[in-house]
């Protein structure tokens, strides 16, 4: 008993240095909650579709690109215009950290996601958005998970 919940706890701790992969439904959920069902005309589903092709839910994705800057979790934000990195000084248009845009909380994430749907007047700035969510029919995204 006493061994195995040492082990358990070791488990956590390793977990816990790991990334979270967060499943669909329990997005959807924090999406919902956070009123981003049609957020600026955009239902719940382009949400959940466009964080999968990003970045597959995982909140620590982190993509280096070829200008040297990096796309963020979840909806993998670019240093270059909306967060700030520790060594260079970028637009910072969303006013955050980037390693805040990689947390388990998604509230900084979702806030910028926000900002970027509002200043640049939709959701092309996602790439898997435009090639595999726009125009679909994205009701069964939210299939299954306890939201209206
Ligand atoms: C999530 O992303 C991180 C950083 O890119 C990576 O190390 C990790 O393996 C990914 N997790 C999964 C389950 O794909």
């Amino acid at each position: 008993m006493k061994a195995a919940g040492i082990l358990a706890l070791i488990g956590c701790l390793i977990t816990g240095a790991e990334s979270k992969v967060y499943t669909r439904c329990k997005l959807a959920k924090i999406f919902a909650r956070a009123g981003l069902d049609n957020y600026m005309g955009f239902s719940l589903g382009n949400w959940i579709c466009m964080a999968y092709y990003e970045s597959h839910y995982n909140t620590t994705a982190q993509t280096v690109l070829d200008d040297g800057s990096i796309d963020y979790g979840i909806f993998q934000i670019n240093s270059f215009t909306w967060c700030r990195q520790a060594k260079q000084q970028e637009k910072n248009h969303c006013h955050v950290a980037c390693s805040a845009l990689i947390t388990d909380d998604l509230t900084d994430a979702i806030l910028c996601a926000k900002k970027i749907i509002k200043e640049t007047q939709g959701m092309n700035y996602w790439q898997g958005w435009k090639k595999h969510c726009e125009g679909r029919e994205l009701s069964d995204w939210k299939k299954g998970c306890e939201v209206s």
